[in-house]
């Protein structure tokens, strides 16, 4: 692990991340993490107590439970914690994917979840399949919200979701909504004018080092919680030794360093859009 430098991105310090799945957490014993460089403790005594500490100087932290999960904020909180309308629908499942340790700065982590042209090669038989390779033009636009909108995304797959009955073309729509979260809604294969939701919620633990914390609003028709997790594991656990051996571990924002094989429109609006917002923890920062 390299020495981990402080981060001085504003951006972050003062945003709202995932630091646990509540569900996970013991009342008997403290849960330890880090985020952005800095040890904290978890204390959940019980369900009306939840307290996160700073190991290095003592001090708690501000701390919110939301979607099942606990987060924090280490400086002042300058936005709220993403809204996620679809969990308020009750015809959804609302289930974590689990907390998937990634060798791997968080960045490259929210940059693999936008590429669909991985999907023939990695997720192979579920996602994607040969010959079925190219990725056709989409959109991408920065919103009014200030967040990176990819649209008009279709991909061929065989095995697009637990509920798929064979292989379809799928309508995805991508949302990076901060720096370290994205959105994917999904066609629902039963209800096609509806979308399954998959947030990702990503831990930066250090700079070369993330957590990340899948959050799944699936339609329940069809379907039932466990395959929905089960499925979400299956496909993360393809990417994970991709991402672990992504070098370098931190995500190159200088737009000459990694010269992208294809047009990948929305991963250079992503780059771009990290460079505008001064997001320096987890990149290599564009020279200037
Ligand atoms: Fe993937």
């Amino acid at each position: 692990m390299s020495k981990a430098a402080p981060c001085r991105d504003r951006v972050l310090l003062n945003d709202w991340h995932v630091v646990a799945d509540r569900a996970n957490l013991s009342s008997a014993i403290p849960f330890e993490t880090r985020l952005l460089g800095v040890d904290l403790t978890i204390d959940c005594r019980d369900s009306h107590h939840t307290e996160v500490v700073r190991k290095d100087t003592g001090r708690p932290v501000n701390r919110a439970v939301r979607y099942g999960f606990i987060w924090a904020c280490l400086g002042k909180p300058e936005r709220d914690i993403v809204f996620v309308p679809e969990a308020e629908e009750a015809d959804r499942y609302l289930v974590t994917g689990g907390s998937i340790a990634v060798k791997v700065s968080g960045l490259r982590a929210v940059e693999n979840f936008l590429d669909m042209g991985h999907f023939p090669f990695i997720h192979t038989g579920w996602l994607g399949e040969e010959p079925h390779t190219e990725v056709p033009p989409y959109n991408v636009e920065i919103t009014a919200a200030d967040e990176v909108l990819a649209t008009e995304c279709r991909f061929y797959q065989p095995v697009a979701s637990p509920t798929a009955k064979g292989g379809m073309m799928v309508d995805y729509v991508y949302k990076v909504i901060r720096p370290y979260t994205v959105a994917l809604y999904k066609t629902n294969p039963l209800h096609p004018t509806r979308k399954d939701v998959i947030v990702l919620f990503v831990q930066p633990v250090d700079e070369e080092h993330c957590i990340a914390h899948p959050y799944l609003c699936y339609l329940k028709d069809g379907m039932d919680a466990a395959t929905v997790r089960g499925f979400m594991q299956l496909i993360f656990a393809q990417d994970k030794p991709i991402l672990e051996n992504q070098m370098p571990k931190r995500l190159p924002l200088d737009p000459r360093a990694e010269t992208p094989i294809r047009a990948d429109a929305v991963s250079i609006y992503y780059r771009r859009w990290l460079r505008d917002r001064s997001v320096t923890y987890g990149a290599i920062p564009a020279r200037r």
